[in-house]
């Protein structure tokens, strides 16, 4: 009898854990982290036969870092798994839990438990923290060739597209060891940290600053100036991602000249169109930044000729992007008191260059495949036009 009972109860005992286990292969499906990472938990956390470790907990993760037993947590055989779980469980719960399992037909039974062995080998796998430790050491491996760090850049760069990641790439001395790799003499190394460096910074304040004040700024905007184009293209995403929103990063940029440097994209027709996106997207961001931030000093270039002149100019550009953001950086500049609209009208020619547009834009909404993007500029060009004539008509009211 006792025996009977014992081996009944061992049945439900499987089927719970294949249930939770479940549960906790889904909620790795749905963390979209490189290799999210679970450990099982200590007895004393009682019930909660699985933590997922926090990814937003420093402390979790910087102990991924450090426990070596902790990262060796993870069951190696399901039997090791029961044999816990039996020493672990409340018994009333679990036979709750496995009625609600056995109501599943042997197929669902079948690839749940499929679902389990893929978890197990997954609970093997390394952190992501463990794998950016790994990358960097490769990168300071000098006897590795030049294909072994760039791969194990190109890990990097996924890696570090999470914000969690990204902060733990700080801890590790990722930053530094990148910024090192941007005077590689190989150019694809060059290009691709400083890819991931602004993959790291963007949309996050810490990691700004950090960059920042590594100094990679000045060296990021040295390479903008690459004849080699796809460093260029990336070393100017990295510049926009460090220092949008970042008043302190933008002091650095307009110190280094990051001004002129942009004029000189906006207005030399021959660099690369994606160059010159980039840069008149930065303008736009600049611009707003500099709107919603009252009492920051305004740099005087928002308010010069010869750079208003390009950013208009662009807008007779055959590149529909370009136009676009074109439009919008005029539309945040139009809301500068500093800036003199009639030299907005007579030296850049902005009434001509919105005339010119619109009929430019219903000519294109002739072709059916291009129509809605025509309709969508056209209603930009529009806001601009009014923006335009009503700072226009305000003056006139001045002079009355
Ligand atoms: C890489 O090497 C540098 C200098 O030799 C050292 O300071 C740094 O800690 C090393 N980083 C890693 C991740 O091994
Ligand atoms: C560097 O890489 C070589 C070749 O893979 C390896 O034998 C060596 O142990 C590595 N050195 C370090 C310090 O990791
Ligand atoms: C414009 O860009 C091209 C290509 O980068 C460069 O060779 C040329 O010197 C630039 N022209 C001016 C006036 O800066």
């Amino acid at each position: 009898m006792a025996g009977r009972q014992s081996v009944a109860s061992r049945y439900s005992l499987s089927l719970c854990l294949i249930f939770l286990l479940t549960a906790a292969a889904t909620a790795e499906r749905e963390n979209n982290s490189f290799s999210s990472s679970l450990f099982w938990s200590t007895a004393k956390e009682g019930e909660d036969l699985l933590r997922k470790t926090e990814p937003n907990d420093d402390t979790s993760a910087a102990s991924v870092v450090r426990d070596p037993d902790q990262l060796d947590g993870g069951f190696s055989s399901l039997d090791g798994m029961l044999q816990w779980a039996i020493g672990h469980s409340d018994s009333a719960k679990l036979k709750e839990t496995a009625q609600d399992v056995q109501r599943l037909s042997p197929s669902e039974l079948k690839k749940r438990q499929m679902e389990i062995k893929e978890l197990m080998e997954k609970l093997k796998m390394p952190s992501d923290s463990q794998l950016m430790q790994i990358a960097l050491g490769d990168l300071n491996n000098s006897s590795l060739s030049v294909e072994d760090h760039y791969r194990a850049l190109q890990e990097l760069l996924i890696l570090a597209e999470s914000i969690d990641n990204a902060n733990d790439l700080s801890k590790l001395g990722g930053f530094d060891v990148l910024i090192r790799e941007m005077n590689h003499p190989n150019t694809d190394i060059r290009k691709i940290s400083a890819w991931i460096l602004g993959k790291a910074s963007q949309n996050s304040p810490f990691i700004q600053k950090q960059v920042l004040r590594l100094g990679a700024l000045s060296k990021l905007m040295k390479m903008v100036k690459s004849s080699f184009i796809e460093e260029a293209v990336k070393a100017l995403y990295a510049v926009s991602a460090l220092i949008r929103n970042n008043v302190a990063g933008q002091e650095l940029f307009y110190a280094e000249a990051g001004d002129l440097m942009l004029q000189d994209i906006l207005s030399n027709t021959s660099i690369d169109i994606r160059l010159r996106r980039k840069a008149v997207f930065l303008v736009a961001d600049l611009a707003e930044c500099q709107l919603e931030n009252v009492h920051k000093v305004e740099p005087p270039f928002f308010s010069n000729c010869l750079f208003l002149k390009s950013v208009v100019d662009l807008t007779a550009s055959a590149d529909l992007d370009l136009q676009e953001k074109a439009l919008v950086a005029i539309k945040n500049l139009l809301q500068f008191r500093t800036i003199e609209i009639q030299v907005l009208k007579d030296f850049c020619g902005l009434d001509t260059a919105l005339e010119r547009l619109k009929q430019q834009l219903q000519d294109l909404s002739v072709e059916e495949y291009k129509r809605d993007y025509a309709t969508d500029l056209e209603a930009l060009r529009k806001e601009v036009e009014l923006a335009f004539h009503r700072r226009l008509g305000d003056k006139d009211s001045n002079l009355i």
